[in-house]
């Protein structure tokens, strides 16, 4: 009966376009998100700054890293990320450098936070929030790329490392701080200068004991539209 509507040849090409469209089915369930879950995603990060004494396991951190931050867009695709995952005793040492850190930021942040988040931001550089994992980014530069390509694209991975924490259930807070005293910091993970590394910042990682309100958005004056 079939073949009263189908010769041969249609039989094949219909095989091949039904192969062809279970493909295109395949690559899309792979890549297909629901747009309302990922902005939710989004706009669900928040900065953590307090944890739980809960420790964040190994392989976690490896995957954060490996199937996320390592998956960022970077500039001729240098992949120029480099990350020193601080835990345990060494996490503990960093405590006294984060402590010095905040001698560089306080005077600012006097001026322009209220004191009762004043106090929760100092406590959380003397403690960082109990926090069990500290990712320190760095960027390896080179002469052959422009800096603020090379920086940009080590953030771009950060970003990447916050929402990854965030669908595992993890909190986070990225910190500039560390760069007030960048070069204690790279004697402290035994950075090697010739390598052309340069530290930007540290990612604080663990399980979330607070909800903090959601930083407010502004919107006023950040996007110029030409059309
Ligand atoms: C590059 C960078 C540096 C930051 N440095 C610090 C820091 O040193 N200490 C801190 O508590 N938060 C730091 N933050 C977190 C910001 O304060 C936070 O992202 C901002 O207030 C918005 O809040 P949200 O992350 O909850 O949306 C930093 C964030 C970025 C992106």
């Amino acid at each position: 009966m079939i073949s009263l509507y189908f010769s041969d040849i249609d039989a094949v090409l219909l095989v091949k376009l039904i192969y062809l469209y279970s493909g295109i089915l395949q690559i899309m369930s792979q890549t297909a998100i629901n747009p309302d879950s990922f902005y939710q995603l989004i706009q669900s990060r928040k900065s953590i700054r307090q944890y739980t004494p809960k420790p964040v396991k190994k392989e976690i951190i490896q995957k954060i890293l490996e199937q996320a931050a390592f998956h960022a867009p970077s500039g001729k695709n240098r992949q120029n990320w480099r990350f020193y995952v601080v835990q345990g005793k060494k996490r503990d040492e960093y405590l006294q450098y984060s402590q010095k850190s905040w001698l560089g930021i306080k005077d600012i942040l006097k001026k322009t936070l209220k004191p009762s988040l004043y106090d929760f931001t100092e406590r959380f550089f003397f403690t960082l929030g109990d926090a069990p994992v500290i990712i320190f980014a760095y960027s390896q530069n080179s002469a052959e790329e422009r800096h603020y390509t090379s920086i940009g694209s080590v953030y771009m991975a950060v970003q990447n490392i916050n929402l990854a924490c965030q669908v595992e259930g993890l909190g986070c807070c990225t910190m500039g701080a560390p760069l007030e005293i960048k070069n204690e910091v790279d004697k402290f993970l035994g950075v090697d200068h010739n390598e052309n590394l340069e530290l930007l910042c540290a990612v604080v990682i663990g399980h979330p004991a607070h909800d903090p309100p959601k930083a407010p958005r502004k919107t006023e004056g950040r996007i110029t539209w030409w059309e």
